[in-house]
């Protein structure tokens, strides 16, 4: 694909990762940070993701930090919003990105929830808007979920899968714009019976992560759960699910454990307890593991492209 320029407003932790990737694949790319500390930290942390790859450091040049969000987006074939989770916030970004911009630039919102329908509900051309859920860290992460809005063009959706997919992303079409999309749905349904499992004293909190990650998570990477239905076949599928979805958890809202331990400010590693307990040792201990593995899976993924 030939480099175009892409816009990133917000160089927070999503956005920083967000530009980083545009830039390594080619594209020129402008940043909008407000915040004067965030904004200068955005060199450094661009740095750090060079050293963590072993990048040409010469790719930051195709990046530029910007204050101002005109500057910032002047041109751009494409922004993505990466601003905090706040509807009124992100359709005013919008509001005075349709006067900034031209006509048909792609405007995408890297929203974890809200739909870009309403995000994009009061602006003239809404069939260049469209949801781009990148995961985090987005320059580990291979999946991006792109959201067809109400609205979205089937062009803009060719085009921005396109350009994902160029930049070495896995895009995939969700055709709907419900909440939480494809990954946060599945994510969140299993979290939703784990605490359950838990609240009701079938196993502890350590016991459902030894289950996931050394029973279907082990395969999960190479097995998706309709394929594994169709490996073992749907009869057998319809099967269990005679017998176990009766008893699966279904209260209605959040689980009250879940309230309680917010409630008595157990809010996980922050505070050093969740529903586990965590020292710093033992919580860096995660991050580090978290990050060795993403960091072996993306540089084999590279290779596997180059
Ligand atoms: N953190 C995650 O794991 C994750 C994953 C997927 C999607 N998201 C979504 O990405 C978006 C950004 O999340 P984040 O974790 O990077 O947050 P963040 O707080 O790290 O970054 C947001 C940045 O936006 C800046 N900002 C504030 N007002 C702005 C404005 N008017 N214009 C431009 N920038 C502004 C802030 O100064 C901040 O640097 C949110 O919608 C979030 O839901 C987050």
């Amino acid at each position: 694909m030939n480099a175009q320029k892409i816009a990133v407003v917000g160089g927070g932790l999503m956005g920083h990762g967000i530009a980083y990737l545009f830039a390594a694949a080619g594209h020129s790319v402008g940043i909008f940070e407000p915040a004067p500390e965030t904004r200068a930290s955005v060199p450094e942390r661009l740095r750090s993701i060079v050293d963590l790859f072993g990048d040409d450091a010469g790719l930051l040049q195709n990046v530029a930090v910007h204050d101002q969000l005109a500057p910032a987006v002047a041109a751009a074939r494409f922004v993505f919003e990466a601003a905090p989770e706040k509807l009124p916030l992100k359709q005013k970004i919008f509001a005075e990105l349709e006067n900034a911009v031209a006509p048909d630039t792609i405007l995408a919102s890297n929203s974890s929830a809200i739909p870009s329908t309403e995000i994009g509900r009061n602006l003239k051309h809404r069939e260049r808007v469209i949801g781009t859920h990148f995961w985090n860290p987005p320059h580990l992460v291979p999946l991006v979920e792109v959201i067809q809005s109400e609205k979205t063009s089937g062009e803009v959706l060719r085009a921005t899968m396109e350009l994902l997919r160029d930049a070495g992303k896995t895009p995939v079409h969700v055709r709907r714009d419900v909440p939480g999309f494809v990954g946060n749905r599945l994510q969140h349904a299993l979290k939703r019976e784990a605490i359950a499992l838990v609240a009701a004293g079938v196993c502890d909190a350590e016991t459902i992560d030894i289950v996931v990650k050394e029973g279907p998570g082990a395969r999960m990477a190479v097995l998706g759960p309709m394929e594994q239905s169709d490996l073992v076949g749907l009869d057998l599928t319809l099967d269990i699910a005679e017998v176990l979805y009766a008893d699966l958890d279904r209260t209605a809202g959040p689980h009250p454990f879940l309230r309680q331990k917010v409630g008595a400010g157990m809010l996980g590693m922050k505070t050093g307890e969740g529903f586990r307990r965590w020292t710093a040792e033992t919580a860096g201990a995660v991050r580090e593991r978290l990050s060795r593995f993403l960091l072996q899976q993306a540089k084999a993924r590279r290779k596997t492209v180059a």
